[in-house]
C-alpha cells in the first residue's frame, strides 16, 4: 500500500514539474551587452519578466489541449485563446526572438547578401530601414514591440504591435514570420535610460547582430508556415466563423434562441464574406460557389426567422448552412 501511495505521491510530484515551455538561456553574460544595455536590466528582463511569461503560460495551459500544441500553433489562433495564453505566449516568443537576435559588438556576425539586398530593394537603404523601425518603435502608444518581419509574399515589412501581440498571430493587421524586434516596454530600458525610450532606440542598434536576422531571413523564406499565414490572412471568414460557431452550436442542442437574435448579423457577416478580397491562394472558383450559396442560406434563415419560423425548421436550415461553410474551410484547406 505504502509502494502505490510512494508512487501515486511521485506521479504528481513529477506532473507538477513537468513543464512545457522553459527559458531559453542567454548567448552571452548579463553585463555583455554593455554600455547599451546594463546588466541589472538585462538580469531582471530576462530573469524575472520572460520568466514570469513561461510561469504564466504554464499554467494557463496545464491540463488543457493546448500543452500539446506548438508555440507557433499558440500564436496563430491567438484570437481563440485566453488573454493569459495570447499574452504569455507572444511574451515567451517575442522575447526568445530578441534575445537570439543581440550580440555584443565583438561576436557580431555580418548581414548576409541576400538579405542586404532586399533591404536596399524594400526601403532603399539600412539607413532608411533603421528610421522605419525607430518611428515605429516611437509612436507605439504604451507597451509593445516593433517588427522586421516576411511577409507571405516574400516581402520585408516593417510594422509595431501592442502589448505582447506579434505578427504571427490572427490578431495582428499585418502578418509574417518576424526576424528581428525591438521591445519596446518600459521594462527593457527603464533602469539605465528612464523614459528616454528615442535614447534606448539610438543604443540597441549596437547590439543588432545581423548574421543571425540573415539566417532567419533565410529560414522564414523556406518556411511552411508563410502558407499558412497567407490563407489564414481572411478576416470576414473568421468574422462570419464566429458568428456561425455562435450560433449553431446552442442550436445543435435544441438552443435556437441565439440564432433567432443574431440571424439578420449572421446574414450581414455571410454578405461581407462573399464581397470581400480572399487571399490569393483561395481565390478560385469552388470557394466563390460555395460561398454564393452560403450567403443564400443565411438570407434564407434570416427570412424564416422573421416568419417565426419553427426551431425544427431552422435547425434544418443552420445544420445545412454550417454544412456548406464546412466545405468551404475544407476548400481553404486543400
Ligand atoms: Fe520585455
Amino acid at each position: 500500500m505504502k509502494f502505490f501511495a510512494f508512487l501515486f505521491f511521485l506521479f504528481i510530484a513529477l506532473s507538477n514539474f513537468s513543464q512545457n515551455h522553459s527559458l531559453p538561456a542567454l548567448k552571452y553574460a548579463y553585463n555583455a551587452y554593455e554600455p547599451w544595455i546594463d546588466a541589472q536590466t538585462m538580469e531582471i528582463h530576462h530573469a524575472k519578466h520572460h520568466q514570469a511569461y513561461i510561469t504564466n503560460l504554464n499554467k494557463a495551459i496545464v491540463g488543457t489541449k493546448m500543452e500539446k500544441l506548438s508555440i507557433i500553433d499558440l500564436l496563430m489562433y491567438a484570437s481563440f485563446r485566453s488573454d493569459a495564453v495570447r499574452n504569455n505566449a507572444g511574451g515567451h516568443f517575442n522575447h526568445s526572438l530578441f534575445w537570439d537576435i543581440l550580440a555584443p559588438q565583438t561576436s557580431q556576425t555580418p548581414i548576409s547578401s541576400d538579405l542586404a539586398a532586399a533591404i536596399d530593394s524594400e526601403f532603399k537603404s539600412m539607413d532608411t530601414l533603421r528610421v522605419k523601425i525607430n518611428q515605429g518603435a516611437t509612436t507605439r502608444f504604451g507597451s509593445g514591440w516593433v517588427w522586421l518581419s516576411v511577409t507571405p509574399d516574400k516581402k520585408l515589412m516593417v510594422s509595431s504591435t501592442a502589448n505582447q501581440d506579434n505578427p504571427i498571430m490572427d490578431v495582428s493587421k499585418d502578418r509574417g514570420i518576424p526576424i528581428l524586434c525591438i521591445d519596446v516596454w518600459e521594462h527593457a530600458y527603464y533602469l539605465k535610460y528612464q523614459n528616454k525610450r528615442g535614447d534606448y532606440l539610438g543604443a540597441i542598434w549596437n547590439l543588432i547582430d545581423w548574421g543571425i536576422v540573415s539566417q532567419k531571413y533565410n529560414a522564414a523564406l523556406n518556411d511552411s508556415l508563410l502558407v499558412e499565414l497567407e490563407k489564414d490572412n481572411w478576416m470576414e471568414l473568421k468574422d462570419f466563423h464566429k458568428v456561425m460557431a455562435q450560433t449553431f452550436h446552442p442550436a445543435e442542442k435544441d438552443n435556437l434562441e441565439p440564432l433567432r437574435k443574431r440571424s439578420a448579423e449572421l446574414m450581414a457577416k455571410s454578405s461581407l464574406l462573399l464581397a470581400s478580397k480572399a487571399p490569393k491562394s483561395l481565390d478560385k472558383p469552388a470557394v466563390k460557389v460555395a460561398l454564393v450559396q452560403l450567403e443564400k442560406q443565411c438570407i434564407e434563415i434570416n427570412k424564416l426567422n422573421s416568419k417565426n419560423a419553427s426551431d425544427l425548421v431552422l435547425k434544418k436550415k443552420i445544420t445545412a448552412a454550417h454544412d456548406t461553410f464546412h466545405k468551404v474551410q475544407e476548400l481553404c484547406h486543400d
